[in-house]
């Protein structure tokens, strides 16, 4: 059965953890969107993988991994990773494949993205700074991008690395008072890059539709949450791809009837990093708590994150979206200690009570919570296994979350292993 993996929420999620129990019984992974803002983190044993491009399943030897043409690539990043992942003993060579169409992020997207920002004041996105944004963006201009299959051609990249380098000194003076970028360190940066990633790049849309006719088990990992998705979430306080599960298709054109399951991931409570509304918000004792235990801070950028009560209404919204029909809702672990729990059922908007999500950030940011409060508990989670042994005050938790979200949650994260992991059917 071929399983799509994406987040609910605003990101860090721990899908890589769900991704990597799963793959087990995949024959190939997918990440179809996002680039290196994204960080996975799978832990084995005692070694840690943080991954940011690399699908989490190149962890397990052997698995394919399809870098799919809807991801943004930062060949640097990329490259450390097969590197990394390469010192400990996993090697990428013959079983990674990059879209010959993924978009290439290069250094002027990343400082355009950081000029960007420090221009806007308070009024920033809070971007990772990967240069995702204007990436995406050359893509959808079209006359400055420079794709994967670039890479092959040197001679004709020379050409076209001149006349996007031309017209970008010229923006980045007029607009940043920016120092020019070196066309020639670029183009020779780009023949290295093709060296050593050549080897990989291919037609990734016809190896995926011939995976899908030999049956293969297929698992495709969203990057990010539905919440930063570009058209859907909480625009303009969103990443620059669809990273809810309708990127899907555009992402690696497979259509989203050849995917049987789609399992949205959650933690037990909601977490978010840079700017934009968050009603259920916990900024005060609470947040911290759930942070400090949580271990809340950025695995690409090292920042705290924003903490809150679990939010209903988004997530309900988002599973709905996604054509969610299943959850596994992580961290559930973290929550132990509280005397008490809450989860938002309702947002009370210019005084009127609405279950549903409203489509605009000036919409959300008047949004005030309705919790729901249920009883908190103090066991330690971290070592049950099995769903009858949890304490009467969780599945109680659980049951309520299925209530106002509307889908079965079938799988529970009470730690960081790969063994830390309940399944409830
Ligand atoms: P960008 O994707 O770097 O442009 O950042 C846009 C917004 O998405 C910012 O609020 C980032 O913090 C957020 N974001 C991007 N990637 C992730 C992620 O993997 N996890 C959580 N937030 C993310």
């Amino acid at each position: 059965m071929n399983c799509c993996v994406v987040g609910l929420q605003w990101g860090d999620e721990g899908k890589g953890k769900v991704v990597d129990i799963l793959a087990e019984k995949a024959d190939i992974v997918v990440r179809y969107g996002g680039g290196a803002n994204a960080g996975h983190t799978v832990i084995i044993g005692d070694t840690k993988f943080a991954l940011h491009l690399m699908p989490s399943g190149a962890v397990r030897p052997g698995m394919v991994c399809v870098i799919a043409n809807g991801v943004v690539v930062d060949p640097d990043v990329l490259l450390q990773e097969i590197q990394g992942l390469s010192d400990k003993g996993i090697s990428m060579e013959g079983r990674l494949l990059i879209s010959e169409n993924a978009h290439v992020v290069l250094d002027y997207h990343k400082l355009e993205d950081r000029l960007r920002e420090e221009s806007l004041g308070k009024n920033k996105i809070g971007t990772t700074a990967r240069g995702i944004g204007p990436c995406y963006a050359d893509k959808v201009g079209r006359s400055y991008a420079v794709r994967m299959a670039d890479l092959r051609d040197p001679i004709s990249l020379r050409g076209k690395l001149e006349s996007i380098v031309a017209y970008k000194n010229k923006l980045f003076a007029a607009m940043y008072n920016a120092a020019p970028i070196n066309v020639s360190e670029l183009f020779d940066k780009c023949c290295r890059w093709s060296q050593s990633l050549g080897k990989y790049i291919v037609n990734t849309t016809e190896y995926l539709h011939a995976a899908l006719d030999a049956k293969k088990n297929i698992l495709f990992e969203g990057a990010q949450g539905a919440l930063l998705d570009l058209d859907h979430g909480t625009f303009p306080f969103v990443t620059s791809s669809n990273a809810s599960a309708l990127g899907l298709g555009p992402g690696c054109g497979v259509p989203s009837q050849r995917v049987e399951r789609i399992l949205g991931v959650v933690k037990a409570y909601m977490t978010r990093v840079g700017s934009g509304p968050f009603p259920a918000e916990q900024d005060n004792e609470i947040g911290n708590w759930i942070r400090e235990r949580g271990h809340e801070y950025g695995t690409t950028t090292g920042r705290p994150r924003r903490c809150g009560w679990f939010d209903a209404v988004a997530v309900a919204y988002t599973a709905r979206l996604g054509g969610v029909n299943e959850i596994a809702m992580m961290h559930l672990d973290t929550l132990a200690g509280l005397r008490e729990v809450k989860l938002c059922r309702a947002y009370r908007i210019d005084g009127k009570e609405t279950t549903f999500f409203p489509g605009d950030a000036g919409q959300l940011s008047r949004a005030e919570c309705v919790y729901e409060t249920v009883p908190g508990w103090s066991e330690d989670l971290s070592g049950i296994s099995r769903y009858a042994d949890l304490p009467a005050a969780v599945k109680h938790y659980l049951a309520t979350v299925e209530r106002f979200v509307g889908v079965p949650i079938t799988m529970l994260g009470v730690g960081p292993k790969r063994s830390q992991v309940i399944y409830k059917d």
